[in-house]
């Protein structure tokens, strides 16, 4: 790679909005790509299972993981660095104003929707990545969403992620330039349907729950979970 081209994305600040986009663009792609896995869910025990063991089996996937964990690093970091070059040369009294001039919820979040998807990230990552997978993938996730807590979190980290995405995909966009009055509303509707599809997230855990009480309401059990 030319060097002075990697010089710039770090050291100007337009290089480091474009290494926040491009990155952020890149996990929301993941997100899509992970919720498709996750509808495996649906498909059974041997589907699903079949699946992640391929995945995980998989030489390339190391590799994919690593990339994935630097793409996240560098979104983290040049977030917070361009959200304080941001405040730093904001006009004076730019806080009291910060609801007018189309901001939206989801922009006047971004900070706080971040530190939730990163919280939740870690707790994810905790109870389904970094643990004993020998009772098979199916039954790790459909047994910890018997749990209304782990439910909770769940649709409570859906929610921030939807939110997050809301501004974030069509703010990468117009940080790359890409708008155009023709394409900029199709821009705009395609990112706030991928923000929308997160709630997937939350639905997919929703359902196993309500699975796991509709069946111990029909064969008289109570399931206790105790997490
Ligand atoms: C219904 C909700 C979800 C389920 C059932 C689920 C399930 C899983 C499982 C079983 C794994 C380990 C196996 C694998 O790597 O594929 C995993 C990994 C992972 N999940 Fe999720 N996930 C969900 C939502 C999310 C969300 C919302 C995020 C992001 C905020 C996320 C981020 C990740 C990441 C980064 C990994 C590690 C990737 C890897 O090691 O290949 N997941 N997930």
């Amino acid at each position: 790679m030319d060097l002075t081209f990697a010089k710039r994305l770090i050291t100007t600040s337009i290089g480091r909005k474009a290494v926040m986009a491009v990155s952020g663009l890149l996990l929301g792609g993941f997100m899509l790509v992970h919720l498709a896995e996750n509808l495996l869910l649906f498909k059974g025990e041997t589907a699903y299972n079949g699946w992640v063991d391929l995945l995980l089996s998989n030489p390339v996937t190391i590799y994919l993981e690593l990339g994935l964990l630097v793409i996240f690093v560098a979104h983290i970091i040049t977030g917070v660095w361009v959200r304080i070059e941001d405040f730093l040369n904001a006009p004076r009294g730019y806080e009291a104003r910060r609801w007018q001039g189309g901001r939206t919820i989801g922009s006047a979040t971004m900070l706080y929707t971040a530190a939730a998807i990163l919280f939740y990230l870690a707790y994810h990552l905790l109870t389904f990545r970094f643990v004993d997978h020998s009772m098979g993938f199916y039954q790790m996730v459909t047994s910890a969403f018997r749990s209304p807590v782990f439910v909770g979190i769940y649709v409570a980290g859906a929610a921030a992620l939807a939110l997050h995405l809301s501004h974030g995909m069509q703010s990468a966009f117009q940080t790359l330039g890409l708008s155009h009055p023709k394409y900029t509303p199709l821009i705009k509707a395609g990112g706030m349907a991928v923000a929308v599809l997160m709630v997937g997230f939350a639905l997919i855990s929703l359902y196993f729950l309500a699975d796991m009480d509709m069946k111990a309401a029909e064969t008289g059990y109570q399931v206790v979970v105790i997490r």
